[in-house]
């Protein structure tokens, strides 16, 4: 983890990496890492979107990945056999938003009091402001959309960890980027 980060130092003040477009877009680090993991998206995507660990701070995780929590998971049974739950668990920590140096992730991690340990990503202070706009047309009652947790609905570039506003298509309603000064 230092030596990416030292790369990534040196990477970034390297007049020929911000020349390419490619890695000054990559160094930025605008928006959350990317899961790669194929038992996270696999066990923690069979039932809504495979959430980035970047999402939520470490001790989020912590809680929702002890047993009993998995047991009762938002009223599903989300159990894991010990061996995944810890390689889970040890992925999630390992890349939470309070130890992340990506943009969005290290906002969300702010906004989130000490003493407060939310489960829920759409619970959370900045993601609650940041998302005001998203009315019942936009979501309870879009078909397409039909509740704020459904994040790839809108987030199009999401596997990337991309959350820029040209990325943002609202089914039915089409980019936000050209609707929202309506
Ligand atoms: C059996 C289905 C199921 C599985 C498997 C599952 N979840 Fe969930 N999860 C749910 C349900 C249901 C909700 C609540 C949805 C709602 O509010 O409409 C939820 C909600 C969440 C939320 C909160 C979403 C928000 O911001 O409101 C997070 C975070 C989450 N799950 C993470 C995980 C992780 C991590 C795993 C893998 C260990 C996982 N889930 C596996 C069913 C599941
Ligand atoms: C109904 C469509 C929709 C859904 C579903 C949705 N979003 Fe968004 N999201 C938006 C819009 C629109 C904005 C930009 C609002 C604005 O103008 O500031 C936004 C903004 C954001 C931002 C800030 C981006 C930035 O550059 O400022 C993040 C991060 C984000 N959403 C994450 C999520 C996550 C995580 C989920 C799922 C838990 C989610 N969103 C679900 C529409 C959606």
């Amino acid at each position: 983890m230092k030596k990416l980060l030292l790369l990534t130092l040196v990477m970034m003040f390297s007049h020929q990496a911000m020349a390419d477009p490619f890695l000054s877009t990559f160094f930025r680090f605008k928006g959350v890492k990317p899961m790669d993991n194929d038992l996270y998206n696999e066990s923690c995507g069979e039932c809504h979107y495979a959430y980035q660990a970047g999402l939520l701070p470490k001790r989020s995780w912590e809680k929702m990945m002890l047993p009993e929590e998995l047991e009762d998971h938002f009223g599903e049974v989300a159990e894991l056999d010990e061996e995944d739950r810890v390689e889970l668990l040890n992925l999630l920590v390992e890349n939470a938003a309070d130890t992340s140096f990506y943009k969005r992730s290290m906002k969300i991690s702010r906004s989130i009091p000490e003493d407060a340990t939310p489960l829920r990503i759409t619970e959370v202070p900045y993601i609650k402001r940041k998302h005001k706009p998203m009315t019942d047309k936009y979501v309870k009652n879009n078909p397409k959309v039909k509740s704020l947790i459904n994040c790839n609905a809108c987030h199009r570039e999401i596997d990337k960890g991309i959350f820029d506003d040209d990325t943002i298509l609202i089914p039915n309603y089409g980019y936000w980027s050209e609707i929202k000064d309506d």
